[in-house]
């Protein structure tokens, strides 16, 4: 089970970081994925822009192989029983430990005017949606492992509280599949491609061909080596790592020799990645752009997932309210 943020659009980094992972786990495990569509409202309470993006994220990851008849592919707020759970945690989540995660002293810093008591309890309305679902493997970022430890904590405080010797809750783990996990450098050399930093430097899955082709012609280089066999700066290997994503192997392996050799042109390299760029990305833009102006489709795919995800929610929320005596006849 993993959460999508419906802010923002998804990027390069997005993709090979998270997607890619969630595609590959749909065909071995029962996987639940959700547009965190209610967690938003902790920061953008103005929901004009909520519909659109909702439907965009959903058509974005079907886009990129998510398979709504494999999966479900749900909405939060279409899961009523979340806020159910999410309020009976509320009881077991102390304010001291939800003033101590680091997502809510970073957002306290960035919103000071908005510090609001669903930004404080954000961990406790994510563990609900985990919870709530019984999920095992949680596919999530290193920013989120804090949250994941502390729905962790609240599996355990009610199972010790209220199940009576029976774990009504498993303890979710991080998931992902290890070694596979790739680095997506961002065009100015600075770290990792995120959406936040500078636009300029993440491609979006949304980015035109043009858009795409100007981002790249613009990452930072130099006048290149003088001498063979010059170690690399880190800016230029970055190129190099973005190449292997979306290029073949013997065209890595050409600009790699050019580069050992000192004949390297960087405007050819960028030229290059940039066509193959706009070729990994179009079709996943195209298909996006489709299914985003097919509201029956859409609507259909949210309807299946809230299903399923629905009937575990039912049976789960009935086993919380036995165990913690909520039932009185
Ligand atoms: N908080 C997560 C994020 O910001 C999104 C999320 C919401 C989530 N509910 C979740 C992730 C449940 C994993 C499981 O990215």
């Amino acid at each position: 089970m993993s959460g999508i943020r419906s802010t923002g659009f998804l990027h390069l980094g997005n993709y090979f970081g998270a997607i890619r992972n969630y595609v590959r786990m749909q065909d071995e495990y029962d996987c639940y994925f959700m547009v965190a569509d209610l967690h938003t409202l902790t920061t953008h309470p103005d929901t004009t822009e909520l519909k659109n993006n909702v439907h965009r994220v959903l058509a974005e990851n079907i886009a990129c192989g998510l398979n709504p008849e494999k999966v479900a592919l749900y909405c939060q707020s279409h899961l009523h029983e979340t806020a159910e759970l999410y309020l009976y945690l509320n009881m077991l989540a102390y304010t001291g430990e939800l003033e101590k995660t680091t997502t809510f002293k970073d957002k306290v810093r960035q919103h000071p005017d908005n510090v609001n008591a669903g930004l404080l309890t954000y961990p406790v309305l994510m563990a609900a949606d985990i919870l709530l679902q019984r999920a095992t493997l949680v596919p999530v970022g290193k920013d989120q492992e804090q949250h994941l430890e502390m729905a962790r904590n609240f599996a355990k405080r009610f199972n010790y509280r209220y199940g009576a010797g029976d774990d009504i809750f498993p303890e979710p783990q991080a998931f992902n599949f290890g070694e596979q996990l790739v680095k997506v450098p961002s065009l100015d050399g600075t770290g990792k491609m995120s959406k936040s930093e500078n636009q300029n430097a993440a491609i979006f899955l949304s980015d035109s061909d043009d858009q795409i082709r100007n981002k790249v012609k613009k990452a930072k280089t130099d006048s290149g080596p003088t001498a063979p066999n010059t170690p690399m700066p880190d800016y230029i290997e970055n190129i190099f790592q973005l190449l292997r994503l979306v290029s073949a192997p013997d065209v890595v392996e050409k600009y790699l020799a050019d580069y050992q050799g000192a004949s390297i042109r960087y405007g050819d390299l960028k030229k290059q990645l940039g066509e193959d760029m706009v070729n990994f990305i179009r079709p996943v833009r195209e298909r996006a752009e489709a299914i985003q102006n097919d509201e029956t489709y859409l609507r259909q795919i949210m309807e299946m997932g809230a299903e399923k995800a629905r009937k575990n929610a039912r049976s789960t929320m009935e086993k919380v309210r036995s165990a913690m005596g909520l039932s009185y006849y």
